[in-house]
């Protein structure tokens, strides 16, 4: 009997213990003193370092003849020189088709033709890249992103979300999507479809992410319900989960709405939640008669692209590696840029110029 209840005392002590990350913690304080503001990180996880491919070979001349010149099919890397187009093909195929290299996007009888659908969608991939790097410094600064931020050697990134099938209403009722533990709303019960509501970049169907009413009862102007809170938490449980963060990494929890009291990072998210609306509508789903049928999603839409898209659990993707650097050609010239920078978009939150100064420190325990 005896030897029973030790037994289960020891089970019920594995069990319980499993729970716990034994190992050291790093915690790094976002907010003021006694907010709670601060973020616990595993000291390993904090420290880990991604691995970026080294470019093919040292970066060429950005002098001499034109790529545009010296090829025939060439229509948006015709501003960099032959020398820097070469090696540029030659870390795209690293950086999305390592395996099946050059062919994956061309025909090597005729480098020129665009008979393969891989080629027209880089060939969008190119100008989504270089719109990202050049107008919305607001949210990449001068770190930028390359194919790889996404792609990681892979022709499709790992994290990407297409519109969800409309739910039926069946004998168990309609769902609206909840109960469907789904990466997009970080497992939770959450409604699945979170991301579709607010991310497509469609400005007649995404939705404003404001749930905190100004007034105390509803009026017309402001009809916001509990409900819609629903998938707004969904989609901020996305962007923690995404960044590898918790909600004190941006707001303060004692209220989460007024920008004077959020740190600075909120500010950057809210530029970041225009720029994939941007990418989205601007680019992805332009390319929705390109992509063969297994390439999108159960609605017919092409994979689009979310916060864990490029962040893969980290504040900054790779963790703030500038790699971009060394690829000029992803830069391009912010003046043959469509006009669809930030300077267009609605205006900026309340106050994000002046949020918080945030004291920030870093322990290790
Ligand atoms: C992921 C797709 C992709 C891969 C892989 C790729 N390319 Fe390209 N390539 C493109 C795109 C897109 C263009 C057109 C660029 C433009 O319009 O600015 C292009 C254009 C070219 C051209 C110009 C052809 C012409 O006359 O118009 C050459 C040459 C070329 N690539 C060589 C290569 C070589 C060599 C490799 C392998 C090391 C390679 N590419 C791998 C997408 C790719
Ligand atoms: C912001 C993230 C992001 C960046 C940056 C990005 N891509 Fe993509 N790319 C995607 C997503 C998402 C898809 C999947 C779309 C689909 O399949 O419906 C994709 C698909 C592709 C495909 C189609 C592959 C296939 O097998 O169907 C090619 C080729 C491609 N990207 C090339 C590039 C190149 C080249 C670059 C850099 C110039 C680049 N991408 C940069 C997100 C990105
Ligand atoms: C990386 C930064 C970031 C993280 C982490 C984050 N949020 Fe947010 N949150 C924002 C931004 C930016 C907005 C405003 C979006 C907009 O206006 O388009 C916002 C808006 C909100 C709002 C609506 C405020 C209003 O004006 O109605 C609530 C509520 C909220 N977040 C709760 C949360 C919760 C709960 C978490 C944790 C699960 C969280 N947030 C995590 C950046 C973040
Ligand atoms: C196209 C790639 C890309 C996508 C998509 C993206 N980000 Fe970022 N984000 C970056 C890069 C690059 C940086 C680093 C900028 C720097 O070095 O300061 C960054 C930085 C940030 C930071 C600042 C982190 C810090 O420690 O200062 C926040 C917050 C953030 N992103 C939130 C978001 C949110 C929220 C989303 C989704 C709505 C998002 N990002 C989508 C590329 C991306």
């Amino acid at each position: 009997m005896r030897r029973t209840i030790a037994i289960a005392a020891l089970a019920s002590a594995a069990l319980t213990l499993t729970g716990c990350e034994l190992s050291p913690k790093q915690s790094v304080q976002y907010g003021h003193r006694g907010t709670g503001m601060d973020q616990v990180t595993l000291k390993k996880v904090a420290m880990a370092k991604d691995d970026v491919p080294a470019p093919p070979y040292d970066s060429p001349s950005t002098e001499g003849p034109r790529a545009g010149a010296a090829y025939q099919n060439v229509q948006v890397l015709g501003d960099v020189s032959e020398e820097q187009f070469t090696y540029t093909m030659a870390a795209i195929t690293a950086w999305v088709a390592p395996e099946q290299g050059c062919n994956y996007c061309h025909n090597p009888e005729n480098m020129a033709s665009d008979e393969k659908y891989t080629k027209v969608a880089a060939r969008k991939m190119l100008q989504m890249t270089r719109n990202i790097n050049s107008n919305w410094t607001k949210h990449v600064a001068t770190t930028g992103v390359t194919c790889w931020t996404c792609h990681r050697g892979n022709a499709i990134p790992a994290n990407y979300w297409a519109l969800p099938e409309a739910g039926k209403n069946g004998i168990i009722g309609n769902l609206h999507g909840q109960n469907q533990p789904l990466p997009a709303s970080a497992y939770s019960s959450l409604p699945n479809a979170s991301l579709a509501l607010y991310l497509t970049g469609d400005p007649k169907t995404d939705r404003s992410i404001r749930v905190v009413s100004d007034t105390l009862h509803p009026t017309k102007a402001n009809e916001l319900s509990v409900k819609e809170t629903e998938p707004q938490y969904a989609l901020m449980n996305h962007i923690s989960t995404s960044l590898g963060v918790n909600c004190t990494f941006c707001h303060n929890a004692q209220a989460f709405k007024p920008w004077n009291i959020s740190t600075p990072k909120r500010a950057t998210a809210w530029y970041g939640l225009r720029m994939v609306r941007d990418i989205n509508g601007k680019y992805i789903s332009g390319l929705k008669d390109v992509f063969p049928a297994h390439r999108k999603g159960p609605m017919g839409d092409p994979f689009k692209v979310s916060c864990a898209t490029c962040h893969q659990g980290k504040n900054k993707p790779m963790g703030g590696y500038k790699m971009a650097k060394d690829y000029p050609a992803l830069w391009g010239q912010p003046m043959a840029q469509p006009v669809s920078g930030p300077a267009a978009a609605p205006a900026a939150p309340a106050a994000p110029a002046a949020p918080m100064a945030a004291a920030v420190t870093t322990a290790t325990h």
